[in-house]
């Protein structure tokens, strides 16, 4: 609390604490430029005065970097009247709102994706019929040039080409449609109990023979112990490690390393963890909310669809599980799929 002077008049315990913890003693009575030396003091006299003139309560959210990682504060300030009519004190509070703020961004996102998801399935749902239709006709085309030509008659030189190209450009769309349907709604899959590091070791030996992976070094970290999942399918969960493993090759390039970890979660419903890390080249913070939609690609056409995350998010939330990211710009990035080891529907 400080008053008109910007003088500290009273200062908590638990301000005291921590990294950035100053102590009652050396507060009380200094100025809070003193004691909040790291800020601008034209932005702290700027906010306390907002607060002096308006009488209002003010509230805004700051990161900090202080204790070593980002975390967000919640500031409120909060005028006082000693007497009847000026503010004679303010009082400031700083909540760490970190774990809150995930949560509502958790929450946002999960809406967002599920908008995005019965959208797409209501689109793949009217593609689908005109692309089986089209996939029968160039079909039956076929045919009828394969009459005409045993009929002794010549056909025009590019016609078999160019139902070629239909063929494989329809095939095209409905890979794209069912991967889109993977990530709306997977399908109800047979769910047994599932070891998530033999699906893992599974993953890793289809990737053996890719000619990309071989170059790389993955260092494997499983907890041998690990609890299984009881109600998991085993071949959607490898098509998400495999997203997510191809992803990180990607990030790292040709000569890097990857890390695969599996370990025991805090909870029931989170009760196992495994975890993708990479030392590629990151994901910005502006884009992190963007990377589990469907079609959201940074490579190259022809490289990437921006399938491979949103089908893999349909899967883990199919599995009761949840997907996080942790990442940074020219760092690496850490994928982290976390699956309940109780029955969960
Ligand atoms: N490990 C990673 N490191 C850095 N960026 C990543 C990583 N994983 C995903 N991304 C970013 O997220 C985007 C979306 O990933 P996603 O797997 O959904 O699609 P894609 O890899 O681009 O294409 P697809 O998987 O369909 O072939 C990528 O284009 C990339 O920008
Ligand atoms: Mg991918």
């Amino acid at each position: 609390m400080i008053d008109r002077e910007y003088r500290i008049q009273a200062w908590n315990r638990k301000r005291e604490t921590g990294m950035q913890g100053v102590s009652r003693e050396e507060a009380i009575g200094r100025t809070i430029f003193e004691i909040l030396h790291r800020q601008p003091p034209e932005m702290l006299r700027r906010e306390f005065d907002d607060v002096f003139t308006t009488g209002r309560i003010q509230e805004y959210q700051m990161e900090s970097l202080a204790t070593g990682e980002l975390r967000t504060y919640r500031i409120t300030k909060i005028p006082m009247r000693l007497g009847d009519s000026a503010v004679t004190h303010v009082i400031t509070i700083g909540e760490d709102v970190t774990d809150w703020k995930e949560a509502q961004q958790r929450f946002a996102q999960a809406e967002k994706l599920a908008a995005i998801g019965q959208l797409a399935a209501g689109v793949m749902h009217e593609i689908n019929n005109p692309l089986a239709t089209i996939a029968a006709c160039a079909e039956s085309l076929g045919f009828k040039l394969e009459d005409v030509k045993k009929a002794g008659s010549a056909i025009p030189a590019d016609a078999n080409e160019y139902l070629q190209i239909i063929d494989n450009e329809v095939s095209r769309c409905k890979q794209i449609v069912d991967g889109l349907l993977d990530f709306s709604r997977p399908k109800q899959a047979l769910k047994e109990r599932v070891s998530l590091n033999e699906v893992i070791e599974r993953t890793l030996l289809l990737l053996k023979h890719h000619v990309r992976f071989k170059k790389l070094t993955v260092i494997p970290e499983f907890d041998a112990d690990l609890a299984r999942v009881p109600q998991a399918n085993g071949e959607q969960l490898v098509q998400v490690f495999m997203a997510l493993l191809l992803n990180a090759m990607d990030a790292v390039g040709d000569r890097g390393t990857i890390t695969v970890r599996t370990r025991r979660g805090t909870n029931a419903e989170e009760g196992v963890v495994a975890e993708v890390v990479d030392q590629g080249h990151g994901i910005a913070r502006s884009e992190l909310s963007k990377i589990f939609e469907p079609f959201y690609t940074t490579k190259a056409p022809g490289r990437g669809t921006g399938l491979g995350l949103s089908i893999c998010y349909g899967i883990i939330q199919e599995h009761g599980g949840r997907i996080e990211v942790d990442s940074a710009l020219g760092q690496g990035s850490t994928f982290r799929v976390l699956l309940p080891t109780v029955e969960h529907r």
